[in-house]
C-alpha cells in the first residue's frame, strides 16, 4: 500500500472550482475499509453543494472532496472489518460531505476513498462497477423516506414472497434514480406502488414494480391519480422531484390511511445555482425559496396532512444503514430481487471529467445516471 498514490477532485474552498491534484493516501480506521474507485456517480447534491455549500452544508471543512457514490475493489481493511477482504468488488455511500463524517478521506472523489463496512455492499460478480455506482445515495435516500420511524415509517422488506398488498404508496418521480430505488424496495416490501413519470418511462417504471403510472406533466394528474386511488388505504407518499411536494399533499389529504408525506426535494429547484456572481441567483431564488417552504406547511396544516423532509445519510444515525447495505441490498442484487436502475450514462474517464459530468447532470436527464468511470 505504501507505494500507492492518491488523486482527487477538491475544492479548495467554499464556493471554488474542482481541481485535480494529489491527496492523502487514506488509511482504514475501526470498521472502515479502503476502496480503489473503478466508478463514481453524479448527484444533483453535489452540484449544489459546490455552489451552495454554505448555506447546505455549512459545517464543511476545507479543502473537501465531494461526492456519494462508489464502486470498487477493496485494498485494504480496518480493525473489526469481517464482512470485507482485500480484492472484493463493493458499492458504497460516501460519507464525506455529511456532518457525521466531515472528512475529504471519505468523499467520493478520489482514486482511493475510505469506506464504512455499515454503509457497504457486495457487487455480485458479471456486474460493471458503472451498473452498481448508480445505487449509493439513491438506495439510501429511498429507504430514509420508505422506512425511518420519523419518515413513512414502512415495514421492511424481507427476502421472503410479500405479504399481499394491502396498502399503497405513492411514489412522486419514479423515473428519478432515487425514485427508482423506491419502487423496488417498497414493491419488496409488500406495498402497491403508484407512481408518476413521463409516459416514455412508464413501462420502465412498470419493470421496477410498480402498479399504476401516470404523467405528471398531465395538467389533470392530481385528480386523476386521486379519482384512481378511490378508497384504497394509503402507507404515505414520498415526493421526489422539486415542487413535488404540493402535489402530493393535495393527493394525501383526499385519500384514506396514512397522510404522510416525506419531501426528498425542495419546493423549487436550486441545482441551477452559479458558482459565482451568485447575488442575483439568490436575491431572486431565496426568497420564492423560503416562500415555497411556508406555503407548503400551512397547505399540510390546513390539509391534514404531515410533511417531513429526508436527509439522504440519515439512515447511517441508526440501524437502517446496516439493514440496507449489509442485510437486504447483497442478497437482494444478487438473487436479481433488486435491479442497479436506472442504466449509467457514462460521461467520461477520469477525475477530470467530473464537472462536464456534473454539468451534463444539471442539464437534466431521463432514467438515466451520471457516471463516471477511474
Ligand atoms: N434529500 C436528499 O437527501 C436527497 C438525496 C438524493 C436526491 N435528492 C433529490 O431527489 C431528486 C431526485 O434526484 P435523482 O438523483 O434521483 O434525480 P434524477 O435521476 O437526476 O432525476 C431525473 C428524473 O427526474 C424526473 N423528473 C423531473 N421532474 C419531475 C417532476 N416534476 N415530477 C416527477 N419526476 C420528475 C425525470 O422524469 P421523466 O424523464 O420521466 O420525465 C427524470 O427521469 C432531486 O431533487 C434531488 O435533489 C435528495
Amino acid at each position: 500500500m505504501s507505494t500507492l498514490s492518491n488523486q482527487a477532485a477538491w475544492i479548495p474552498a467554499k464556493g471554488q472550482a474542482m481541481t485535480v491534484s494529489a491527496a492523502p493516501m487514506p488509511q482504514p480506521g475501526v470498521g472502515e475499509i479502503l476502496v480503489r474507485s473503478r466508478a463514481i456517480a453524479l448527484n444533483p447534491f453535489d452540484g449544489v453543494v459546490q455552489t451552495l455549500g454554505g448555506m447546505v452544508t455549512p459545517w464543511l471543512t476545507y479543502p473537501a472532496i465531494l461526492g456519494s457514490d462508489v464502486t470498487g475493489e477493496v485494498v485494504a481493511v480496518g480493525a473489526s472489518v469481517s464482512r470485507f477482504k482485500p480484492g472484493d468488488r463493493v458499492l458504497g455511500l460516501a460519507l464525506g460531505v455529511d456532518k457525521l463524517a466531515n472528512r475529504a478521506s471519505e468523499g467520493a472523489f478520489q482514486h482511493y476513498v475510505i469506506l464504512r463496512q455499515d454503509a457497504t455492499t457486495a457487487i455480485p460478480d458479471g456486474m460493471s462497477f458503472q451498473r452498481a455506482a448508480v445505487l449509493p445515495l439513491a438506495v439510501a435516500t429511498a429507504a430514509c423516506g420508505l422506512f425511518l420511524d420519523d419518515q413513512l415509517g414502512l415495514r421492511m422488506p424481507t427476502a421472503e414472497r410479500p405479504e399481499p398488498k394491502s396498502q399503497a404508496v405513492l411514489i412522486w418521480g419514479g423515473s428519478t434514480s432515487v425514485g427508482s430505488a423506491a419502487i423496488q424496495l417498497a414493491a419488496a416490501a409488500g406495498y402497491e406502488v403508484v407512481t408518476t413519470a413521463s409516459p416514455r418511462n412508464f413501462d420502465y417504471v412498470r419493470g421496477l414494480g410498480a402498479s399504476q403510472v401516470f404523467d405528471y406533466n398531465d395538467a389533470n394528474v392530481v385528480e386523476t391519480i386521486v379519482k384512481s386511488l378511490g378508497n384504497r388505504d394509503m402507507a404515505g407518499a414520498l415526493a421526489i422531484a422539486a415542487g413535488s411536494g404540493a402535489s402530493c399533499i393535495e393527493i394525501m389529504s383526499r385519500c384514506q390511511g396514512q397522510r404522510i408525506v416525506s419531501m426528498a426535494s425542495s419546493p423549487l429547484p436550486i441545482d441551477d445555482a452559479p458558482l459565482t456572481n451568485q447575488l442575483f441567483w439568490k436575491l431572486t431564488h431565496l426568497p420564492r425559496l423560503a416562500a415555497g417552504f411556508v406555503a407548503l406547511a400551512i397547505s399540510a396544516c390546513l390539509k391534514g396532512v404531515s410533511i417531513r423532509s429526508i436527509w439522504g445519510t440519515a439512515l447511517m444515525k441508526g440501524p437502517l444503514g446496516k439493514q440496507i447495505f449489509n442485510d437486504h441490498l447483497g442478497p437482494a442484487l444478487a438473487s436479481g430481487r433488486f435491479v442497479p436502475a436506472p442504466e449509467p450514462l457514462v460521461a467520461g474517464h477520469g477525475l477530470n471529467a467530473i464537472p462536464e459530468a456534473l454539468a451534463l447532470l444539471r442539464r437534466g436527464v431521463s432514467a438515466r445516471k451520471v457516471v463516471v468511470s477511474l
